[in-house]
């Protein structure tokens, strides 16, 4: 990073250089040549505090651009065969206090732990890591590098082939605990969009062990890339960025894992919100091409008597860049937060979003019916994984994996329940696994 500020800087001062010296020197002046190049020289040395003011090359600035709403005017299909049954209304209920435990104690990942954002203790080991990045912030090459990579990912209009799909998973945990199970992941969404493209935001994935694990991807010539996350850069102009702002303030590095799930929780929207596309968890397996969705969020569960939906989960979204629905969800995390709450900024915070602009103008979107994304709750997710007991049983597997081929676009797996569950043989999982493999041998009975 300091290599790009300096030959940033080296260029304006060498650019300063020959202006100065070219008009002294028409005036043929030796005194002028000469003091023109001790400032040069005097400059030159103290270059580290002339990159402050260095102005950062015009085409720095792409948020102009991404922020834009072209893509809004409302064109989104509406998908009637999916969603007719699904009426916007919620009924907000407070966390299981059961699951709420159940959940957090789950994270297998010991760098998961809690943070609370209120009263964050100040940790002056990591004060040096802050002062960086707030330094990298300032100097706006990041930003520029971070946009330079995503543009150059998903490719312009002149390359040879630009992404078809633009899918988006977070990974903000260690390179080690990237899995076969998140590896599945990644194989069932390109065996359902060959053409696709897939960033995963992770700091630890973007890194050379990183690129290995992707390889064998790549070696396919499928798309995909790890990119560490520029936190500034996606929620510059957003009500965010105060958060971030307040984030940093608190001492909590954002790229370090204690904020795990929660910054993925704003994460995903950042990106959706700047990018537009696909964003999906690690623990959900693709079953079909996803391109007739447009601006759409899953309902979990539905309320049976009703039919309307009780909550939605923000494990599968596709919206188009600049969506005010985003708008909305970002702005309620940064008013919202609360670390303490299992779901609170997640699922529970896009239920309330929905719920209060439901029937609003300007917000154009469709809540697909549990079937779409969740066929099975958190709390029956061991289903998928048993594979036949006795006859009845065989029959009820049967027609649930029917059902499920049929109506899901995808399985969420709700990881922090079923992880480390073994796949029996004959399992939904199972068949599951050999309709949307890739490689297609090399997993075991362990996903
Ligand atoms: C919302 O989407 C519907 C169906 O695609 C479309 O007919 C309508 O014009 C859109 N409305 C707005 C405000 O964009
Ligand atoms: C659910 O849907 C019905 C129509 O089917 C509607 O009248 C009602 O207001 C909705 N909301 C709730 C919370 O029941
Ligand atoms: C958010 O952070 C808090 C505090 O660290 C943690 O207890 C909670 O589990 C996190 N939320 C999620 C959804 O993981
Ligand atoms: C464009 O695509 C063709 C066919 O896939 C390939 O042979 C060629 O090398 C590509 N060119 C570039 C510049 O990527
Ligand atoms: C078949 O297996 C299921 C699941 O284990 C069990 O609930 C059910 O009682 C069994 N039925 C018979 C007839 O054994």
């Amino acid at each position: 990073m300091d290599s790009i500020i300096n030959k940033n800087s080296k260029y304006y001062l060498s650019k300063f250089f020959y202006h100065c010296c070219f008009h002294l020197t028409r005036k043929s002046s030796l005194y002028a040549i000469v003091s023109c190049f001790l400032l040069f020289l005097l400059a030159y040395n103290s270059s580290t505090v002339f990159y402050i003011q260095v102005p950062v090359p015009a085409n720095s600035s792409p948020e102009n651009s991404i922020f834009s709403t072209e893509n809004l005017a409302g064109k989104s299909r509406k998908l009637v065969s999916l969603s007719s049954s699904v009426i916007y209304a919620l009924k907000e209920e407070p966390p299981l206090e059961k699951s709420n435990t159940h959940l957090s104690i789950s994270h297998k990942n010991p760098n998961l732990m809690g943070f609370t954002y209120n009263s964050v203790v100040y940790h002056p080991r990591r004060r040096e890591k802050k002062k960086s990045l707030v330094k990298v912030y300032h100097s706006g090459v990041k930003i520029n590098e971070f946009s330079m990579r995503m543009k150059e990912f998903f490719g312009s209009k002149s390359t040879n082939s630009s992404c078809k799909f633009r899918f988006f998973m977070t990974w903000i945990s260690s390179i080690e605990s990237f899995g076969e199970r998140e590896q599945f992941s990644v194989e069932s969404l390109f065996k359902a969009h060959p053409n696709g493209c897939l960033v995963i935001m992770s700091t630890s994935m973007d890194s050379p062990i990183g690129m290995q694990v992707l390889n064998p991807f790549l070696e396919k010539g499928l798309r995909v890339t790890a990119i560490s996350p520029d936190y500034y850069y996606l929620f510059k102009n957003t009500i965010a960025q105060a958060w971030i702002y307040s984030l940093m303030k608190g001492n909590v590095d954002p790229g370090e894992v204690s904020l795990g799930q929660n910054l993925s929780n704003l994460l995903r929207l950042g990106l959706l919100y700047k990018f537009g596309g696909i964003y999906l968890d690690t623990d959900v397996i693709v079953l079909k091409s996803f391109r007739k969705l447009r601006n759409v969020i899953g309902a979990q569960t539905i309320d049976v008597e009703t039919r309307n939906w009780s909550r939605l989960n923000n494990a599968v979204m596709i919206f188009d860049k600049g969506h005010p629905l985003l708008y909305k969800f970002i702005e309620e995390f940064a008013l919202t937060f609360d670390g303490n709450k299992w779901g609170h900024n997640g699922p529970y915070l896009v239920s309330r979003v929905v719920a209060r602009v439901s029937g609003r103008d300007g917000y154009n979107f469709t809540v697909l019916p549990p079937m779409a994304f969740y066929p099975v709750d958190w709390n029956r997710i061991g289903s998928l994984f048993l594979g036949p007991r006795n006859e009845t049983h065989s029959r009820w597997l049967l027609l649930k994996l029917r059902k499920i081929q049929s109506e899901s676009l995808a399985v969420h797996l709700w990881n922090k329940q079923s992880r480390g569950l073994e796949v029996e043989e004959g399992s939904i999982v199972q068949h599951i696994i050999s309709d949307c493999c890739v490689f297609c041998n090399s997993y075991s009975s362990k996903l």
